[in-house]
């Protein structure tokens, strides 16, 4: 029995599958039987390679996506569209080019609060919560250390000053979770090293839980508490297949928040050579009896199908 405001998991998705439709009219799977739970906290870094459906992962815990089959629950409800329990930073594009910084961030909180007639029979209150979200914005500001920028425009500030200002107008919402999609995907080396300093600190503070897709194996393991890989190199005993499962969903070592020593160990070395060799490599198939799932929360449903013995 749980506790009134209590839930059983942050996030479960129990036998989803995404199917899509190519441009020949065919229907195709992309996410084949994903069950996955989630505690409060972690922070998941999910690696696979292009096309396996890294994207649309996130984009059902987001509610954008709505799956074929299966249950993906948020705080024990279905999950019936976005909202600000969940927030989302893009590679790129998460910023509106013809707001300023401050606009940037205080365009989320007003539109939460404000509708059109609000504002117009509310002008005062309008007015002054304006002000106030200015107050937040600028405090968020402080934070991602760019209380200096708050009046230019994106295109004025460098690569990752830009994703500080995505990563700040998502945090200012306070989400539960926070989804991020190859968010330094586009930064050069050593911006990408600062970046994964600071959202490890920003992580670290708020304590969300945040899910982190990315291509770079070391990244995924230096920033995460539990890595998930979901690719479609797997075998069952059904002869055709189609679609990505989660063939590994691991805890990852190192304390929080880890030193960039880690990066260096030779645990960071077998570690990202695992992630290489079970998620990216065509010719390494595993059986679906052999996946690795030793994170506490995995869990996996199969088929009479697909596992026989
Ligand atoms: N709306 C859609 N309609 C049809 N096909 C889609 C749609 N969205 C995604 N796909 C296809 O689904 C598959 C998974 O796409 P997705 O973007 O989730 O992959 P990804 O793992 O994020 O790839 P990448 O690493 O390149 O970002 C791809 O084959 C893609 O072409
Ligand atoms: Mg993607």
């Amino acid at each position: 029995m749980t506790p009134a405001n209590q839930y059983e998991s942050l996030l479960h998705l129990e036998d989803v599958y995404v199917r899509y439709t190519d441009h020949q009219g065919k229907i195709f799977t992309v996410l084949n039987d994903i069950d996955l739970k989630v505690s409060p906290g972690e922070f998941i870094t999910v690696v696979g390679p292009s096309g396996c459906g890294k994207s649309t992962l996130l984009r059902l815990i987001l509610g954008a996506e709505k799956p074929a089959e299966g249950t993906v629950l948020f705080e024990d409800q279905p999950i019936a569209s976005p909202d600000r329990d969940r927030g989302i930073v893009f590679q790129k594009y998460s910023l509106f080019p013809h707001l300023t910084v401050l606009e940037n961030l205080v365009f989320g909180l007003d539109m939460e609060e404000f509708t059109l007639p609000g504002r117009i029979f509310n002008p005062f209150r309008f007015r002054r919560e304006i002000r106030e979200y200015k107050d937040r914005a600028r405090e968020y500001l402080k934070r991602v250390g760019l209380e200096e920028h708050e009046d230019k425009y994106p295109h004025q500030l460098s690569g990752g000053m830009r994703q500080r200002v995505a990563i700040a107008q998502s945090l200012i919402m306070r989400p539960k979770i926070l989804l991020m999609d190859e968010p330094f995907g586009a930064l050069d080396y050593s911006t990408r090293q600062d970046m994964q300093v600071f959202i490890l600190e920003q992580w670290y503070e708020t304590r969300m839980t945040i899910f982190f897709v990315t291509h770079d194996l070391e990244e995924a393991v230096f920033l995460g508490t539990r890595a998930i890989i979901l690719t479609q190199y797997y075998t069952t005993d059904t002869p055709q297949t189609e679609g990505s499962k989660i063939v590994t969903d691991i805890p990852l070592p190192g304390s929080h928040p880890k030193s960039t020593d880690f990066k260096y160990s030779e645990e960071m070395g077998q570690l990202v050579e695992k992630l290489r060799k079970d998620g990216l490599e065509p010719e390494h198939c595993r059986h679906i009896q052999d996946f690795d799932l030793s994170h506490k929360d995995s869990f996996r449903t199969v088929s009479r199908e697909e596992w026989r013995h």
